[in-house]
């Protein structure tokens, strides 16, 4: 259970949420945890957002920014894009490691009360963070991608996809916890539309990614 309890960090007063701490152990948690393909899945990602050069993007729960660096690379040094989080610890790791991209910034907030007017972002992803939000935030959160993105505008929100096999699911509940274990990913699609969200499509990224890309209507 420490892992758990590594993953999912501390309470975050603001949110009820769990924060996470340790930004450089997360990093190599995370190379272990996709077992050496964890590059590929999030450039991926980052490439099914539709970012293009020129775009503002906006990057939700971005942890180290291991996505809003895949993403700065998308949209280029004509595009900016800023990563969202309320833990200090891993935003500091995130500017460290961002250094060398000035376009790609990042600033402190949670998900459900997103910085920034209506309308303000081309693109907005979202990867392995929503099972950080009590539920009862969630649509919460869903309505503040919505309400920031431009009409138009598109939502990529990714999130772990646990294991199909009941063996496999009881062993990332003994080592990720029962958060990870019962992860209710197939609720992202209904999430997603009851925010407003149109044209919806969803798919599966070996070996735990479930994700959901829409637009937010002209
Ligand atoms: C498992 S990490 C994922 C980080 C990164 N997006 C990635 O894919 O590696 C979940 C992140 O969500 C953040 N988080 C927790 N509650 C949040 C909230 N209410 N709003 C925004 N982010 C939150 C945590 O601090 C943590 O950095």
């Amino acid at each position: 259970m420490e892992l758990a309890r590594f993953l999912h960090g501390s309470s975050d007063a603001r949110t009820g949420g769990q924060t996470l701490t340790h930004g450089r152990a997360y990093e190599a948690f995370g190379t272990v945890f996709f077992g050496g393909r964890r590059g590929p899945v999030f450039r991926r990602l980052a490439a099914l957002s539709g970012a293009r050069p020129g775009d503002r993007a906006l990057d939700v729960g971005c942890g180290t920014g291991y996505l809003t660096r895949c993403v700065a690379h998308a949209v280029g040094p004509t595009g900016t894009v800023l990563g969202v989080d309320p833990s200090p610890d891993v935003l500091a790791h995130a500017r460290r490691r961002a250094a060398r991209h000035p376009h790609c910034t990042f600033t402190d907030g949670i998900a459900e009360e997103l910085p920034g007017p209506d309308d303000a972002y081309d693109v907005v992803v979202s990867s392995l963070m929503v099972h950080h939000l009590p539920e009862g935030v969630r649509a919460r959160a869903a309505a503040e991608m919505f309400r920031v993105l431009r009409p138009g505008g598109r939502l990529l929100l990714a999130d772990f996809r646990p294991p199909a096999g009941p063996l496999a699911r009881h062993l990332v509940g003994a080592v990720a916890g029962p958060v990870m274990q019962h992860n209710p990913v197939h609720q992202l699609h209904p999430l997603v539309r009851e925010a407003g969200f149109t044209s919806l499509t969803s798919g599966d990224l070996h070996p735990w990614i479930h994700y959901v890309h829409a637009t937010k209507p002209e």
